[in-house]
């Protein structure tokens, strides 16, 4: 499939989509978010690692595009939003891991993608935050929700009050990041990690990832009696046994996702 705003690249089981606007620091308009969710859906079902990052060194992205919002009405408006909601809700809910290699600015849409990703590396350059009160408006993909949940009620309404940017150590440690990384290797740390995310029993990762999210939003009895559940299934899989004779017989797993 060609896109005209991604590019998409396949390396092993591994998946790295690219969004590819450095003339507007990579900023999100409807056709982007379109092209974005078909190749999540295409690339979920190949992939163990999925790999999120902006165009050049400058950004990762820098928001949804202004231009664009700029003559929207509250219905079109609402529409957009919506756009990011099922893609950000997609790279929640698809099997694979989800990685943001934030190169540069992830600001509002664009942090509100990375934040819906299972893991954020950062670049050094990286300057993370939520604008969208500079312009009038809340954020509209999620970023009220997950950041909250990610660097508490305090941290997230002081990032989205004041719609100042924070840089990329003090992200790293607020916990909105993962690792903070010379931009010259980041895309290769997030590789190094996809690959060896990509070594693990899929199965596994897939269900992990499932509790982890669902669970969040659980009371934790009954999210811990949905892991039991989750890892006594797992004990009817090839991969369950694959991976515990490896282990027995001091050898690597070959797992097949069955
Ligand atoms: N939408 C559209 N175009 C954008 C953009 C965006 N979010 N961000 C940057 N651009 C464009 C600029 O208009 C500029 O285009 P021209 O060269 O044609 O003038 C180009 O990208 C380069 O940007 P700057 O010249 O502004 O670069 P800079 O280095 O001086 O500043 C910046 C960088 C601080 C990131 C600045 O571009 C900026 O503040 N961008 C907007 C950030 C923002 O407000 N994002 C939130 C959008 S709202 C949102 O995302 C809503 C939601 O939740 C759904």
């Amino acid at each position: 499939m060609a896109y005209e705003n991604i590019q998409v690249a396949r390396e092993g089981s591994i998946a790295i989509l690219t969004v590819n606007r450095p003339k507007s620091l990579n900023a999100l308009n409807g056709k982007t978010l379109r092209e974005m969710t078909q190749a999540v859906r295409e690339l979920a079902d190949q992939s163990r690692a999925l790999i999120l990052t902006g165009a050049g060194d400058k950004a990762f992205v820098a928001g949804a595009d202004i231009a664009e919002m700029a003559p929207m009405t509250p219905w079109s408006a609402r529409e957009f939003s919506e756009l990011g909601h099922v893609l950000t809700a997609l790279l929640e809910d698809i099997p694979c891991a989800t990685i943001a290699a934030v190169n540069g600015y992830a600001l509002g849409g664009g942090l509100e993608l990375a934040v819906a990703c299972d893991m954020i590396f950062a670049s050094e350059n990286a300057r993370l935050g939520l604008p969208e009160v500079t312009l009038g408006v809340t954020p509209g993909f999620g970023g009220t929700q997950r950041l909250v949940r990610l660097v508490g009620k305090l941290r997230a309404k002081e990032i989205i009050f004041t719609g100042e940017m924070v840089d990329a150590q003090t992200a790293c440690r607020i916990g909105l990041v993962n690792e903070v990384v010379p931009q010259a290797q980041l895309l290769a740390h997030c590789k190094k990690v996809a690959a060896k995310i990509a070594e693990r029993g899929p199965l596994a990762i897939a269900r992990a990832k499932r509790l982890v999210e669902r669970g969040y939003d659980m009371p934790l009895r009954a999210a811990n009696r949905q892991e039991a559940e989750t890892f006594a299934l797992l004990f009817d899989t090839q991969d369950r046994a694959e991976g515990m004779k490896a282990f027995l017989e001091k050898r690597p797993a070959r797992f097949v996702g069955k």
